[in-house]
């Protein structure tokens, strides 16, 4: 009897110190590393992504938990929110933020090792497509993605198919792009119908 107490002291112990350890130690190696694929292929559109994402350093010992732009479960320390509006910090109300050379080609399958995002906001990119043919079916290992806001992009309706796999969806922004035209009719089958889209 004694001997099953003393065992889950240890047990409660081993994990209260788990979770300091963990506290210390910061964000995940693999969420580090797709934040900063991120950051790389921004800097590969040639901008100073020093500047942009000034946080956002190639240290191990840094935590991504506490870049800007980044947000963490504090019990798990897995990203769980990701604010990328405006990456490039355009004076959005300037008329050279419409300029056609400024729209993007993107490519989001490094968001993958974000297992527990919950939100993504990519509003304010100039986001045109993708550089590859993917979309954003790639999210789709996103169990828990709920918010997706791509408002004020560049995008049509040729991206509707591929946001179909986000099954985990409950918020969906979509307002300011270039949604001519009627949806897919074989679009958006499987996104779950308690879906809000906002327009
Ligand atoms: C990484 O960050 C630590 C703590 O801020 C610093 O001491 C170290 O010099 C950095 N390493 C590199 C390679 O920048
Ligand atoms: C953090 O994660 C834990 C475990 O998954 C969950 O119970 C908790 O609600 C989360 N906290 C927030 C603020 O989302
Ligand atoms: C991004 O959006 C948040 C609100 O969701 C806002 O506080 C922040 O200033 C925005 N960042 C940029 C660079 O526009
Ligand atoms: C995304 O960021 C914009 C600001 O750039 C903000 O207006 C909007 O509310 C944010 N979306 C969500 C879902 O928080
Ligand atoms: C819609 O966007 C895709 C890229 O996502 C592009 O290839 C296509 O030309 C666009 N269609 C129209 C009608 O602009
Ligand atoms: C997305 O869903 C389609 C069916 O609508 C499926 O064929 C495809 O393999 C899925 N893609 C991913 C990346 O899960
Ligand atoms: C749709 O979302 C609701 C509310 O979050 C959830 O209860 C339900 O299981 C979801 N349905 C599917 C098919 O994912």
């Amino acid at each position: 009897m004694e001997l099953a107490n003393l065992a889950k002291c240890l047990l409660l112990g081993l994990i209260i110190l788990w979770i300091q350890i963990h506290g210390n130690k910061g964000c995940f190696e693999t969420e580090r590393l797709a934040l900063l694929d991120f950051k790389e292929f921004v800097g590969s559109n040639g901008l100073d992504v020093d500047y942009l994402l000034s946080s956002w350093v190639d240290n191990s010992t840094s935590d991504c938990c506490k870049w800007e732009r980044v947000m963490c479960n504090s019990t798990t320390g897995h990203v769980t929110e990701l604010s990328l509006n405006n990456t490039r910090q355009y004076d959005i109300e300037s008329i050279s933020f419409y300029d056609d050379e400024n729209i993007w080609f993107a490519k989001f399958s490094m968001f993958q090792q974000l297992k527990e995002l919950r939100s993504l906001n990519l509003s304010y990119n100039r986001i045109g497509g993708f550089i590859d043919d993917t979309g954003f079916e790639t999210l789709s290992e996103l169990k828990k993605l709920e918010v997706l806001d791509l408002s004020s992009n560049y995008f049509n309706n040729s991206i509707l198919s591929s946001l179909n796999n986000l099954t985990s969806l409950k918020t969906l922004i979509l307002s300011d792009n270039i949604m001519k035209g009627s949806f897919p009719s074989k679009g958006m089958f499987y996104l779950n119908s308690s879906l809000r889209t906002s327009d």
